[in-house]
């Protein structure tokens, strides 16, 4: 069996990844992310998930939400814009072609936070993947439904334009194993997947695994049990698209979103303690931690 080479992220690896402000800049250089996720009583998921693009100094934030959650997010966000998703069975009717144009002008694009297992969505998925070539980042239910068609990961095979962010039981479910199998191989499982579907996969857990189908295998140290709460993912989701849209490559947005991340969360512990600390407090966090880097 041959041995896998893994490099464990440090801040020496970290920060030149961070992109550089140029005096010049604006809003329209700072990148484009679409975020579409958000479901009833799961609005929380697309909130976190843009704040932690903001936090992550994206440039322009919109959101695409089911019609009955559009106000609460709007309220939720104030500083993204958000519109309304049409129904998910009604891609062929051509009601989602204005998203998927949305999608060709955007930098990149995040997709499943607080989705809800809706299979009339999977064709959006498979149409976001096929028809456009924009950054895309599948988080949450994007990943539990592809895992009945998880050939689908591998549309964008050769293009390095596709990252997936599974906990460990989505993993299981994308690799039709049990979550204990994943836990025990995280590295060769993440390392294989991502060379299968020709995407990054950042496994999540204490160290998370970022494996890029290059062959190269991440370690992050940073991060602690405290992220162990509703929404910490949905935050590291919208970090890496904002990092994505700022026009990081994608394997060094999910490498620097992960590190940051998890430093966020061991900054919050200094001030908390092990536990109590929110995701909202984590993407709040983003920016000091970002800065002791710069
Ligand atoms: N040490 C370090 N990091 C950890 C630890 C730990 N012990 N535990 C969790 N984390 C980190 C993970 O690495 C990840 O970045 O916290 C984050 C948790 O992400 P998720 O598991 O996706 O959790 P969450 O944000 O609550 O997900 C919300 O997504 O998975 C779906 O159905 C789920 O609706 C839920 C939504
Ligand atoms: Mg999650």
């Amino acid at each position: 069996e041959e041995k896998i080479t893994t490099y464990l992220l440090t801040a020496e690896i970290i920060q030149p990844l961070i992109p550089v402000r140029n005096r010049q800049g604006h809003k329209g250089t700072h990148g484009t992310g679409v975020f579409i996720g958000g479901s009833v009583g799961m609005s929380g998921a697309v909130v976190l998930g843009g704040r932690g693009a903001l936090r992550s100094g994206i440039g322009l934030l919109q959101m695409v939400v089911p019609e009955g959650i559009v106000e609460t997010v709007d309220r939720g966000v104030i500083e993204g814009t958000v519109w309304p998703a049409p129904d998910y069975e009604m891609l062929g009717q051509g009601a989602w072609n204005a998203v998927l144009e949305r999608l060709t002008e955007a930098d990149a694009c995040a997709v499943g936070p607080g989705l809800k297992p809706n299979s009339g969505f999977l064709p959006v998925i498979k149409s976001i993947l096929a028809d456009t070539s924009v950054p895309v980042i599948l988080d949450a239910d994007a990943l539990n439904l592809v895992a009945g068609q998880p050939e689908l990961l591998s549309l964008r095979k050769g293009q390095g334009s596709l990252v997936v962010t599974p906990h460990p039981g989505e993993m299981a479910r994308l690799c039709q194993c049990t979550v204990l199998e994943v836990q025990e191989s995280r590295v060769e499982l993440a390392l294989a997947k991502a060379i299968e579907w020709g995407a990054i996969v950042v496994l999540k857990g204490a160290v998370t695994v970022i494996a890029s189908p290059d062959g190269r295998v991440f370690l992050n140290p940073t991060g602690n049990p405290g992220l162990g709460t509703g929404g910490t993912g949905d935050v590291l989701t919208g970090c890496i698209m904002a990092y994505a849209a700022q026009g990081v490559p994608l394997l060094g947005a999910a490498c620097l979103g992960t590190f940051l991340h998890g430093r966020a969360a061991d900054e919050l512990s200094g001030i908390y303690g092990s536990a109590g600390f929110t995701a909202a407090e984590v993407a709040d966090m983003l920016p000091k931690v970002r800065k002791t880097l710069e």
